[in-house]
Protein backbone atom coordinates (compact mmCIF):
# COMPACT_ATOMS: atom_id res chain seq x y z
CA UNK A 1 0.00 0.00 0.00
CA UNK A 2 2.97 2.49 0.95
CA UNK A 3 4.65 1.48 -2.43
CA UNK A 4 1.54 1.96 -4.50
CA UNK A 5 1.32 5.36 -2.51
CA UNK A 6 4.43 6.48 -3.21
CA UNK A 7 4.88 5.40 -6.74
CA UNK A 8 1.44 6.93 -7.21
CA UNK A 9 2.57 10.17 -6.36
CA UNK A 10 5.71 10.24 -8.23
CA UNK A 11 4.10 9.51 -11.15
CA UNK A 12 1.91 12.29 -10.42
CA UNK A 13 4.91 14.42 -9.69
CA UNK A 14 6.26 12.93 -12.96
CA UNK A 15 3.09 14.08 -15.33
CA UNK A 16 2.91 17.39 -13.39
CA UNK A 17 6.59 18.24 -14.56
CA UNK A 18 5.92 17.49 -18.32
CA UNK A 19 2.74 18.50 -18.65
CA UNK A 20 3.66 22.45 -17.37
CA UNK A 21 6.57 22.28 -19.81
CA UNK A 22 3.69 21.68 -22.51
CA UNK A 23 1.85 24.22 -21.37
CA UNK A 24 4.43 26.27 -20.45
CA UNK A 25 2.99 27.32 -17.56
CA UNK A 26 4.44 28.61 -13.91
CA UNK A 27 2.84 27.47 -10.61
CA UNK A 28 2.66 29.81 -8.18
CA UNK A 29 2.13 28.56 -4.36
CA UNK A 30 1.22 29.89 -0.99
CA UNK A 31 3.44 28.88 1.84
CA UNK A 32 0.57 27.71 3.47
CA UNK A 33 0.49 25.13 1.02
CA UNK A 34 0.90 21.07 1.33
CA UNK A 35 4.99 20.21 1.77
CA UNK A 36 4.53 18.62 -2.22
CA UNK A 37 3.01 21.13 -3.82
CA UNK A 38 5.49 23.63 -2.62
CA UNK A 39 8.39 21.53 -3.81
CA UNK A 40 7.48 21.43 -7.03
CA UNK A 41 5.88 24.97 -7.57
CA UNK A 42 8.10 27.98 -9.67
CA UNK A 43 7.45 30.08 -7.06
CA UNK A 44 6.91 29.79 -3.34
CA UNK A 45 5.88 32.79 -1.68
CA UNK A 46 3.64 35.13 0.90
CA UNK A 47 0.23 36.65 -0.97
CA UNK A 48 2.28 39.86 -1.46
CA UNK A 49 5.48 38.55 -3.32
CA UNK A 50 3.01 35.67 -5.08
CA UNK A 51 1.38 39.04 -6.61
CA UNK A 52 4.92 40.97 -7.49
CA UNK A 53 6.00 37.89 -8.92
CA UNK A 54 3.09 36.84 -11.13
CA UNK A 55 3.54 40.30 -12.98
CA UNK A 56 7.13 38.98 -14.28
CA UNK A 57 7.00 35.44 -14.82
CA UNK A 58 6.89 34.67 -18.93
CA UNK A 59 4.61 32.36 -18.98
CA UNK A 60 0.83 32.20 -20.62
CA UNK A 61 -0.48 29.99 -18.05
CA UNK A 62 -0.50 30.33 -14.32
CA UNK A 63 -1.54 28.23 -11.75
CA UNK A 64 -2.34 29.47 -8.66
CA UNK A 65 -1.66 27.35 -5.53
CA UNK A 66 -3.55 29.07 -2.78
CA UNK A 67 -7.06 30.50 -2.66
CA UNK A 68 -9.16 32.36 -4.55
CA UNK A 69 -8.24 35.73 -4.08
CA UNK A 70 -5.03 34.89 -4.83
CA UNK A 71 -6.10 33.75 -8.24
CA UNK A 72 -8.13 36.86 -9.03
CA UNK A 73 -5.35 39.38 -7.88
CA UNK A 74 -2.94 37.72 -10.32
CA UNK A 75 -5.51 37.67 -13.24
CA UNK A 76 -6.10 41.20 -12.48
CA UNK A 77 -2.23 42.00 -12.51
CA UNK A 78 -2.21 39.48 -15.96
CA UNK A 79 -5.08 40.24 -18.06
CA UNK A 80 -3.33 38.71 -21.10
CA UNK A 81 -2.63 35.19 -19.32
CA UNK A 82 -4.39 32.41 -18.37
CA UNK A 83 -4.55 32.18 -14.65
CA UNK A 84 -6.04 28.72 -13.19
CA UNK A 85 -6.89 27.51 -9.52
CA UNK A 86 -6.73 23.95 -9.17
CA UNK A 87 -10.00 24.00 -6.87
CA UNK A 88 -12.50 26.25 -7.26
CA UNK A 89 -13.92 25.71 -3.44
CA UNK A 90 -10.51 27.20 -2.06
CA UNK A 91 -12.01 30.17 -0.67
CA UNK A 92 -11.03 32.21 2.72
CA UNK A 93 -13.38 32.63 5.41
CA UNK A 94 -12.09 36.10 6.34
CA UNK A 95 -12.24 37.61 2.88
CA UNK A 96 -15.68 36.12 3.14
CA UNK A 97 -17.08 38.76 5.84
CA UNK A 98 -16.89 41.31 3.86
CA UNK A 99 -18.79 42.24 0.62
CA UNK A 100 -18.63 45.38 -1.77
CA UNK A 101 -22.16 46.54 -0.47
CA UNK A 102 -20.50 47.05 3.11
CA UNK A 103 -17.75 48.94 1.91
CA UNK A 104 -20.51 51.60 0.37
CA UNK A 105 -22.33 51.87 3.16
CA UNK A 106 -19.37 52.99 4.86
CA UNK A 107 -18.47 55.03 1.98
CA UNK A 108 -21.74 56.81 2.24
CA UNK A 109 -21.57 57.97 5.94
CA UNK A 110 -17.70 58.87 6.03
CA UNK A 111 -17.48 61.41 2.43
CA UNK A 112 -13.87 61.54 2.15
CA UNK A 113 -13.22 58.22 3.52
CA UNK A 114 -10.08 56.15 2.79
CA UNK A 115 -10.50 52.54 2.72
CA UNK A 116 -7.58 50.00 2.84
CA UNK A 117 -8.75 46.31 2.15
CA UNK A 118 -6.43 43.61 3.04
CA UNK A 119 -5.62 41.32 0.15
CA UNK A 120 -7.26 38.27 1.73
CA UNK A 121 -10.81 40.15 -0.06
CA UNK A 122 -12.65 39.61 -2.93
CA UNK A 123 -11.65 41.45 -6.21
CA UNK A 124 -15.25 43.70 -6.20
CA UNK A 125 -14.40 44.44 -2.66
CA UNK A 126 -11.02 45.46 -4.11
CA UNK A 127 -12.83 47.60 -6.14
CA UNK A 128 -14.69 49.40 -4.13
CA UNK A 129 -11.26 50.31 -1.42
CA UNK A 130 -8.80 52.91 -2.07
CA UNK A 131 -5.53 50.98 -1.32
CA UNK A 132 -5.06 47.00 -0.85
CA UNK A 133 -2.22 45.61 1.65
CA UNK A 134 -0.84 42.28 2.89
CA UNK A 135 0.43 41.67 5.78
CA UNK A 136 4.31 42.20 4.82
CA UNK A 137 3.29 45.81 3.76
CA UNK A 138 0.62 46.96 5.76
CA UNK A 139 1.76 49.25 7.78
CA UNK A 140 3.98 51.13 5.48
CA UNK A 141 0.75 51.67 3.60
CA UNK A 142 -0.99 53.13 6.68
CA UNK A 143 1.56 55.49 7.65
CA UNK A 144 1.48 56.83 3.59
CA UNK A 145 -2.40 57.57 3.70
CA UNK A 146 -3.01 61.15 3.40
CA UNK A 147 -3.55 62.98 7.30
CA UNK A 148 -6.99 64.02 8.86
CA UNK A 149 -9.25 61.76 6.32
CA UNK A 150 -11.79 59.24 7.84
CA UNK A 151 -10.58 55.55 7.04
CA UNK A 152 -12.13 51.95 7.14
CA UNK A 153 -9.42 48.82 7.34
CA UNK A 154 -10.84 45.49 6.16
CA UNK A 155 -11.51 42.90 7.22
CA UNK A 156 -9.07 41.55 9.41
CA UNK A 157 -9.90 42.88 13.30
CA UNK A 158 -7.21 41.54 14.71
CA UNK A 159 -4.49 42.88 12.11
CA UNK A 160 -6.27 46.85 12.14
CA UNK A 161 -5.70 46.15 15.64
CA UNK A 162 -2.12 45.63 15.67
CA UNK A 163 -1.96 48.40 13.01
CA UNK A 164 -4.01 50.73 14.68
CA UNK A 165 -1.62 50.28 17.84
CA UNK A 166 1.93 50.46 15.91
CA UNK A 167 1.31 53.50 13.42
CA UNK A 168 -1.03 55.14 16.13
CA UNK A 169 -3.47 55.61 13.06
CA UNK A 170 -7.42 56.34 14.26
CA UNK A 171 -9.21 54.07 12.11
CA UNK A 172 -12.73 51.98 11.76
CA UNK A 173 -11.72 48.21 11.67
CA UNK A 174 -13.98 45.73 9.82
CA UNK A 175 -14.82 42.87 12.65
CA UNK A 176 -13.73 40.24 10.70
CA UNK A 177 -11.55 37.04 11.41
CA UNK A 178 -9.74 33.98 10.03
CA UNK A 179 -10.71 31.20 11.57
CA UNK A 180 -7.39 29.53 11.39
CA UNK A 181 -5.30 32.08 13.23
CA UNK A 182 -8.41 33.84 15.58
CA UNK A 183 -7.78 30.22 17.37
CA UNK A 184 -4.35 31.54 18.00
CA UNK A 185 -5.24 33.08 21.66
CA UNK A 186 -3.50 34.98 24.39
CA UNK A 187 -3.09 31.18 26.40
CA UNK A 188 -1.74 29.72 23.12
CA UNK A 189 0.61 32.38 23.07
CA UNK A 190 1.49 31.82 27.43
CA UNK A 191 1.15 28.23 27.26
CA UNK A 192 4.61 28.42 24.66
CA UNK A 193 6.26 31.05 26.44
CA UNK A 194 6.29 28.84 29.84
CA UNK A 195 6.94 25.41 27.84
CA UNK A 196 9.95 27.11 25.76
CA UNK A 197 11.87 30.00 27.42
CA UNK A 198 14.22 29.82 25.07
CA UNK A 199 12.60 30.46 22.04
CA UNK A 200 11.96 33.01 19.49
CA UNK A 201 8.24 33.51 18.69
CA UNK A 202 7.13 34.78 15.10
CA UNK A 203 3.61 35.63 15.27
CA UNK A 204 1.59 36.49 12.31
CA UNK A 205 -0.36 39.80 12.64
CA UNK A 206 -4.11 38.03 11.76
CA UNK A 207 -3.47 35.71 15.16
CA UNK A 208 -5.84 35.99 17.86
CA UNK A 209 -3.02 36.54 20.46
CA UNK A 210 -1.28 39.35 18.69
CA UNK A 211 -2.42 42.28 20.98
CA UNK A 212 -0.48 39.68 24.14
CA UNK A 213 1.96 39.31 21.50
CA UNK A 214 2.29 43.01 21.30
CA UNK A 215 1.82 43.58 25.16
CA UNK A 216 5.47 40.64 25.58
CA UNK A 217 6.71 43.28 22.82
CA UNK A 218 6.81 46.30 24.29
CA UNK A 219 6.06 45.91 28.47
CA UNK A 220 8.56 42.81 29.02
CA UNK A 221 11.39 43.98 25.90
CA UNK A 222 10.83 40.65 24.00
CA UNK A 223 11.48 42.40 20.58
CA UNK A 224 14.88 43.92 22.13
CA UNK A 225 15.77 40.59 23.19
CA UNK A 226 14.92 39.12 20.20
CA UNK A 227 12.03 36.91 21.39
CA UNK A 228 9.14 38.39 20.09
CA UNK A 229 8.45 39.13 16.20
CA UNK A 230 5.22 40.16 14.75
CA UNK A 231 5.59 39.15 10.69
CA UNK A 232 4.28 38.20 7.40
CA UNK A 233 4.77 34.62 6.53
CA UNK A 234 7.90 35.37 3.91
CA UNK A 235 9.09 37.87 6.75
CA UNK A 236 9.17 34.55 9.01
CA UNK A 237 11.12 33.09 6.25
CA UNK A 238 13.63 36.04 6.47
CA UNK A 239 13.54 36.77 10.20
CA UNK A 240 14.29 32.84 11.05
CA UNK A 241 17.37 33.32 8.64
CA UNK A 242 19.05 36.11 9.84
CA UNK A 243 18.25 35.30 13.80
CA UNK A 244 20.31 34.06 16.52
CA UNK A 245 18.18 31.52 18.21
CA UNK A 246 17.88 28.29 17.54
CA UNK A 247 14.27 27.73 18.19
CA UNK A 248 11.25 29.07 16.98
CA UNK A 249 7.54 29.34 17.94
CA UNK A 250 5.37 29.87 14.79
CA UNK A 251 2.15 31.25 15.21
CA UNK A 252 0.46 31.02 11.69
CA UNK A 253 -0.74 27.77 9.75
CA UNK A 254 1.42 25.36 9.97
CA UNK A 255 2.55 25.19 6.20
CA UNK A 256 4.91 27.30 6.67
CA UNK A 257 7.07 24.94 8.51
CA UNK A 258 8.06 23.44 6.00
CA UNK A 259 9.59 26.22 4.18
CA UNK A 260 11.16 27.19 7.16
CA UNK A 261 12.56 23.93 8.01
CA UNK A 262 14.04 23.55 4.54
CA UNK A 263 15.22 26.29 4.64
CA UNK A 264 16.96 26.52 8.17
CA UNK A 265 17.72 22.74 8.61
CA UNK A 266 20.11 23.09 11.98
CA UNK A 267 17.30 25.13 13.49
CA UNK A 268 14.02 24.10 15.15
CA UNK A 269 10.53 25.10 13.99
CA UNK A 270 7.59 24.29 16.38
CA UNK A 271 4.03 25.18 15.84
CA UNK A 272 1.98 27.37 18.21
CA UNK A 273 -0.98 25.26 17.48
CA UNK A 274 -0.97 22.00 16.11
CA UNK A 275 -4.56 22.33 14.75
CA UNK A 276 -4.19 25.84 12.58
CA UNK A 277 -4.61 24.22 9.38
CA UNK A 278 -6.28 26.46 7.18
CA UNK A 279 -8.69 24.18 5.14
CA UNK A 280 -9.39 26.14 2.03
CA UNK A 281 -5.36 25.61 1.22
CA UNK A 282 -5.21 22.27 2.11
CA UNK A 283 -8.14 21.57 -0.53
CA UNK A 284 -5.11 21.74 -3.69
CA UNK A 285 -3.66 18.65 -3.98
CA UNK A 286 -1.78 17.10 -6.15
CA UNK A 287 -4.14 15.35 -8.62
CA UNK A 288 -6.16 18.53 -8.78
CA UNK A 289 -2.83 20.17 -10.00
CA UNK A 290 -2.15 17.70 -12.79
CA UNK A 291 -5.71 17.76 -13.46
CA UNK A 292 -5.79 21.42 -13.18
CA UNK A 293 -2.84 21.30 -16.07
CA UNK A 294 -4.18 18.89 -18.12
CA UNK A 295 -7.54 20.22 -18.80
CA UNK A 296 -6.65 23.82 -18.49
CA UNK A 297 -9.20 24.11 -15.34
CA UNK A 298 -10.43 26.12 -13.21
CA UNK A 299 -9.67 29.11 -15.42
CA UNK A 300 -10.16 32.70 -13.13
CA UNK A 301 -11.21 35.68 -14.39
CA UNK A 302 -12.48 39.14 -13.32
CA UNK A 303 -14.63 41.21 -15.16
CA UNK A 304 -12.88 43.96 -16.73
CA UNK A 305 -14.77 46.83 -15.04
CA UNK A 306 -13.98 45.67 -11.72
CA UNK A 307 -10.38 44.63 -12.54
CA UNK A 308 -8.92 47.98 -13.62
CA UNK A 309 -10.77 49.22 -10.30
CA UNK A 310 -9.04 46.73 -8.16
CA UNK A 311 -5.79 47.14 -10.37
CA UNK A 312 -5.96 50.98 -8.81
CA UNK A 313 -5.78 49.72 -5.44
CA UNK A 314 -3.31 46.77 -5.75
CA UNK A 315 -0.73 49.22 -8.08
CA UNK A 316 -1.18 51.67 -5.13
CA UNK A 317 -0.10 49.19 -2.33
CA UNK A 318 2.57 47.77 -5.12
CA UNK A 319 3.94 51.70 -5.27
CA UNK A 320 4.07 51.93 -1.49
CA UNK A 321 5.95 48.83 -0.95
P1 LIG B 1 0.49 36.33 4.03
O1 LIG B 1 0.03 37.74 3.90
O2 LIG B 1 1.61 36.18 4.97
O3 LIG B 1 0.71 35.72 2.71
O4 LIG B 1 -0.74 35.51 4.65
C1 LIG B 1 -1.90 35.36 3.86
C2 LIG B 1 -2.95 34.68 4.57
O5 LIG B 1 -3.88 34.14 4.02
C3 LIG B 1 -2.88 34.71 6.01
O6 LIG B 1 -3.76 33.80 6.50
FE1 LIG C 1 -8.05 32.81 4.60
FE2 LIG C 1 -7.30 32.17 7.04
FE3 LIG C 1 -6.97 30.43 5.09
FE4 LIG C 1 -5.44 32.63 5.22
S1 LIG C 1 -5.47 30.94 6.66
S2 LIG C 1 -6.44 31.81 3.41
S3 LIG C 1 -6.90 34.11 6.02
S4 LIG C 1 -8.93 31.21 5.84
Amino acid sequence: MQALESETTEALVAEIHALKQERGAAILAHNYQRPEIQDLADVVADSLQMARRATVLDAPVLVICGVHFMAESAAIANPDKQVLIPDLDAGCSLAATIQAKDVRAWRATHPGGVVVAYVNTAAQVKAESDYCCTSGNAVSVIRALPPGVPVLFLPDFFLGSYLKRVTGREMDIWMGECHVHAGMTHETLEERRNQYPDAEFLVHPECGCVTSAMYYAEAEGDVAAGRMQIVSTEQMMRRARSSRKRRFIVATETGVLHRLRRENPDKEFVAAAESAECRYMKLITLKKLRDSLLYLQHEVTVPPPIASRARRAIDRMLAIG
